[in-house]
């Protein structure tokens, strides 16, 4: 960051976020809050909030969020500097730079950037020539990946050393540490982290080596792949293999096509698909997905497809909707991936990314292939299977085209479908029937969610009053924690776990009419209680203290019978504080 944080905090502070983001979405002011149609995803409902004392916003629907410079750092596409730039020239701020750190940073990334540049250059002649490489050249040309393709991919050979590279290159014991390439062991010599692998580089969008991924050879022991760790410059849910190859012709095209391993990226290029991907050792997630959508609108994914059931569906359609992008699937032979395949059929593979479908269109192929529809009662057997099927689908257009189609191949009447099953089955209802998620009200989430917006929205009423004790949800007492260390609501944000940040950002941008006096009642009680069971498994567990213990627990059920009395919550939580304590 580059901007002195004094000066960021005088644009924040000088900034109506409510206006800044009117300039991209129509607001409407419910209660305290803002409420709009989500920039950053499509909707049709306002599921987006905006906190205007605190400068937060948050979307119940894709779950974005942050303050004004996250906001016009999303909408805009800016980077941090980028986005205070902008709100500064709004507001008149004349900025200053703190040039030491930002070219601190930026030096040290590219020194890290420059490091893995030398590393993937010295792996891969290696493989080219180095006579250790002889056995793995001739795995990799087993597996048909001649001298080009092992040069078009820049793999590389680790030899079976504790430090060949380490000695080579003589980085740094810092730089090679957060490369991730290796490390210092305990004789305090420099050792590296990949022996004995064929590497497969992982290069960013833009073309910069952060990462590899590293193959074994068969019959040796150890995981399969090693691949690097997460570092400054590798983000692993950030990155996809091959996109900087990819990227002109998933442009061109339109279209990427996903798959699961650095192989099967290296098997569609050589049949001629030349827009494959492949996650990097982790579960296709949201940030891919976000980061696709700005390269391709259809998204096919060259997935074992037939084992992923309904719960793929969900996130499927989820993507779908969140994304605006069309997620398709490919059918491959039962137990054979694309790289496989690549060899023994290339036209076939390529026919197969021609010809993929809607997962929905693929799943109910699967089920209607299956099915005997000679006979009407296989017929209806079949179209209850379908109905399944479509029903997780969340858009009833969707729904009802493919209904039509069921209904034609098991040659029953489309409307008799549309009064039998046709139901919608959908993991979260209010979004899939459009319905405004009420916050609040929907998920009220007990007292302790209520206590903490309290915390949030009217702090003066509770100062002194919450306590730690009251809080029996680790992440809930973490976000009062950071809450009551902390001067404002943003700081609190920043200072929290993300568990608890999540929680508190979006607290921040819902609102409580409760009364203290109710909500406080109520966690007194459970707190109460809490201590009581605590008390009684003490008593059964130590007989001989029973006695002693049976005299506090009467206290405290009398006490509780009090209750809402005032003074009997107050003497209940001082009582709670120091048990709480005494515990410790
Ligand atoms: P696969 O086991 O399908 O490997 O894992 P592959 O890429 O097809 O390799 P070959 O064809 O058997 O040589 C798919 C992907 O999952 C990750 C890697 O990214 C791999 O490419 N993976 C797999 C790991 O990260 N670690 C493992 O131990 C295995
Ligand atoms: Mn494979």
């Amino acid at each position: 960051m580059g901007i002195v944080d004094e000066d960021v905090a005088r644009v924040r502070a000088a900034t109506d976020f409510v206006q800044v983001a009117s300039e991209h979405l129509a607001l409407k002011r419910v209660g305290q809050r803002w409420v709009g149609l989500c920039p950053f995803h499509a909707e049709k409902s306002a599921s987006f909030s905006i906190n205007a004392n605190e400068g937060l916003y948050y979307c119940f629907g894709c779950q974005a969020k942050g303050d004004v410079i996250t906001f016009v750092r999303e909408v805009e596409h800016l980077d941090f500097v980028g986005a205070v730039e902008r709100l500064a020239g709004k507001a008149g701020i004349e900025l200053r730079y703190d040039e030491a750190r930002e070219g601190q940073d930026r030096q040290r990334k590219s020194r890290l950037v420059e490091a893995m540049g030398r590393a993937v250059e010295w792996y891969h002649q290696r493989l080219l020539d180095g006579p250790d490489a002889a056995a793995a050249r001739g795995y990799l040309r087993s597996r048909g990946y001649d001298g080009d393709v092992v040069r078009a991919f820049r793999m590389g050979w680790a030899p079976d050393d504790w430090d060949a590279l380490a000695k080579a290159l003589r980085l740094p014991d810092e730089v090679l540490k957060d490369t991730g390439l290796g490390f210092v062991n305990r004789r305090g010599n420099q050792q590296d982290s990949f022996r004995g692998r064929v590497l497969f580089p992982i290069f960013d969008a833009a073309g910069k080596p952060v990462a590899f991924g590293g193959r074994n050879m068969p019959g040796s022991d150890g995981p399969k792949y090693k691949n690097s760790p997460e570092t400054p410059i590798y983000s692993k849910s950030r990155t996809l293999y091959a996109l900087n190859w990819a990227k002109s012709e998933v442009v061109s095209n339109g279209e990427v096509v996903v798959c699961e391993g650095y192989t099967d990226v290296i098997g569609f290029f050589g049949a001629g698909v030349r827009r494959a991907v492949a996650t990097c050792g982790t579960a296709l997630a949201d940030e891919h997905f976000r980061m696709l959508k700005n390269f391709a609108r259809r998204i096919v994914l060259a997935y074992d497809a037939d084992s992923a059931g309904q719960a793929a569906a969900e996130r499927f359609y989820e993507w779908e909707r969140r994304y605006e992008v069309d997620v398709a699937v490919i059918a491959l032979p039962p137990g054979s991936d694309p790289g496989d395949l690549a060899r023994e059929d290339p036209e076939g593979l390529a026919k197969a990314v021609a010809e993929a479908k809607p997962f929905l269109a693929f799943r109910l192929d699967r089920v209607l292939d299956g099915a005997n529809l000679r006979t009407p009662e296989g017929r209806a057997r079949a179209a209850e299977a379908a109905m399944g099927v479509i029903a997780e689908h969340p858009s009833e257009l969707v729904r009802d085209q493919y209904l039509m189609q069921v209904a034609d191949r098991c040659r029953i009447d489309a409307d008799q479908l549309r009064r039998g099953t046709f139901v919608a089955r959908s993991s979260s209802p209010s979004r899939a029937e459009g319905g405004t998620p009420v916050p609040g009200r929907m998920d009220p989430g007990g007292p302790e969610l209520e206590a903490l917006r309290l915390a949030v929205h009217r702090r003066d009423e509770v100062a002194g009053r919450l306590r730690a004790v009251l809080f029996a949800d680790e992440r809930n007492l973490a976000a009062f924690s950071a809450l009551s260390t902390s001067a404002t609501v943003h700081d609190a944000i920043t200072a929290a776990d993300p568990g608890a940040a999540d929680l508190l950002q979006r607290l921040a941008v819902e609102e409580s009419s409760a009364e203290v006096d109710d909500v406080l009642t109520q966690l007194v009680r459970r707190a109460a209680q809490r201590a009581l069971g605590e008390l009684e498994a003490d008593a059964r567990a130590n007989p001989e203290e029973a006695l002693g213990l049976a005299a506090t627990m009467t206290w405290l059920k009398v006490t509780l019978e009090d209750l809402p009395d005032a003074e009997a919550a107050d003497r209940l939580v001082e009582w709670l504080v120091r048990w709480g304590e005494e515990a410790r």
